[in-house]
């Protein structure tokens, strides 16, 4: 059970977005107040956002935590990432298959032990707190009992959490294999027991087609038509090797997409991670259902599995959805600005600049709405969960020299989405509760002073 919020205000830099930028330009998109507040009401639940010198006078009353200039955004939502690789960043293979082979799966084989996975479940989720990331997409093992370790101790921090038990039955080692009948037998009864359970929902999740038969993509689709509202997550078009087997154990699909599709596990509750080789007819499919391609950079650059085209997903005429992901462990960093700032760089490498705001917009309200969770998350708006990031401009000396030449908002984004990583995360709030503070950060500074339009909190420190 998630510990409750008693109440309050958070002051900083307010940013947060109320649509995508690379659609309606940033004048309709932004909102920014230089000096904004967030006041929380004691569900955790946003009850009014604005500039704080125009705080209602009801909010007056409540403890305040005032981070003074640095910004105050909607806590990152990282789409697509792995608990049970916690411990196996930084392993190199020659590319996916290998890397799954030499490293993932003897390491995910350890997972059937009960006490291996609680601990990992607690670092991870503190991991992810720590760098701002306060919602995820999340693998788990073929394990339904280290599924549910995750998912009580996500419950028990009151974090937004999608996951679900893998499922996989062929080209794997047998102690990770599940059979079409026990996979579903066991997703089924993790569906009953948590799916909408506090904040946590349930993900079909198919490893990829590599590693399931026919049989259980069958029974993986007939388990989605069961349960519509459950989302589908698996891996698509990832690497060479990967879509080359694909094509050998499935002749009869036209491509990888057609192998999901024609079990019914293409729609719009799909997130399929990576997605970077796909053909025309594969993105006007995804286009056409509803579904997302998540892009890993990260991951991407480091197994070398090729250059995700943002604009080519894009296009207007039949556009993909797209989330951003650290991908933990093919991914290097938890950190959503460090994906970010990766994300940029594989983009000039097709020759598209990506700006700023897009990419924080991706990391925030863009993967909200593509989970379909932006009633709940990723933006700042009365009703949505209080989950807020606070972000220091000035974190590093290297950030802090590079602070004179942002001359507005958008480059001290660029900036921290280039340079930044868990240590310009300052605060992280879940649901209102303060979950994580820099350590010698000096959060709570006091009440609001009694009276309209009172400055906030004189000689805040920064
Ligand atoms: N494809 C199938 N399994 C995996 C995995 O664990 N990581 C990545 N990056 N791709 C996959
Ligand atoms: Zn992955």
């Amino acid at each position: 059970m998630s510990v409750p919020c008693r109440g309050r205000v958070v002051c900083g830099a307010l940013l947060t977005y109320r649509d995508d930028p690379a659609r309606v330009g940033l004048e309709h998109a932004v909102l920014h107040h230089l000096r904004g507040a967030v006041a929380v009401d004691s569900d955790g639940r946003i009850a009014w956002r604005g500039r704080a010198a125009q705080l209602p006078a009801r909010f007056r009353s409540l403890p305040v935590d005032d981070h003074g200039t640095s910004l105050l955004l909607p806590g990152f939502i990282d789409a697509h990432t792995h608990y049970p690789q916690h411990r196996m960043l930084a392993a190199p293979g020659r590319d996916l298959l290998d890397w799954l082979h030499r490293f993932t799966f003897p390491e995910e084989s350890r997972y059937a032990a009960p006490a291996y996975a609680s601990a990992a479940a607690e670092v991870f989720l503190d991991r992810l707190l720590r760098h701002g990331t306060t919602a995820a997409v999340v693998f788990s093992t073929v394990h339904r009992q280290a599924t549910e370790i995750l998912l009580a101790a996500a419950e028990r921090r009151g974090l937004a959490l999608v996951t679900g038990k893998t499922m996989m039955d062929r080209n794997a080692p047998e102690t990770l294999r599940d059979d079409p009948a026990s996979g579903v037998r066991d997703s089924e009864e993790l569906i009953e027991r948590w799916h909408r359970r506090e904040r946590l929902r349930y993900a079909i999740t198919v490893r990829f087609a590599v590693t399931s038969s026919e049989d259980q993509l069958r029974a993986a689709g007939e388990l989605a038509a069961r349960y519509p509202d459950c989302h589908v997550h698996t891996h698509l078009a990832e690497s060479e090797r990967e879509i080359a087997a694909v094509k050998r154990d499935f002749p009869w699909a036209c491509d990888y997409t057609d192998v999901y599709d024609r079990f019914g596990l293409i729609g719009p509750n799909s997130l399929l991670a990576h997605g970077i080789h796909l053909s025309e007819r594969e993105c006007e499919r995804l286009s056409q259902a509803g579904a997302t391609v998540v892009h890993c950079p990260t991951s991407n650059t480091f197994l070398g599995s090729g250059l995700f085209d943002i604009e080519r997903l894009r296009q207007v005429q039949r556009p993909v959805g797209i989330g951003i992901a650290t991908d933990i462990a093919g991914g290097t960093s938890y950190s959503m600005l460090h994906t970010m700032g990766e994300a940029y760089k594989v983009a000039m490498l097709h020759g598209h600049t990506l700006g700023a705001h897009d990419l924080f917009h991706l990391a925030t309200r863009g993967n909200a709405v593509q989970l379909g969770l932006d009633d709940e998350i990723g933006c700042l708006e009365p009703g949505r969960w209080a989950d807020l990031v606070v972000l220091d401009p000035a974190a590093t000396p290297v950030l802090q020299e590079r602070q004179p030449l942002s001359r507005q908002l958008e480059d001290t984004l660029f900036a921290l989405a280039i340079l930044g990583d868990d240590r310009a995360v300052r605060a992280t709030y879940v649901a209102g509760r303060k979950a994580w503070t820099r350590p010698g950060t000096n959060g709570t500074l006091g009440h609001l002073a009694p009276g309209a339009g009172a400055p906030l909190v004189a000689g805040a420190r920064h």
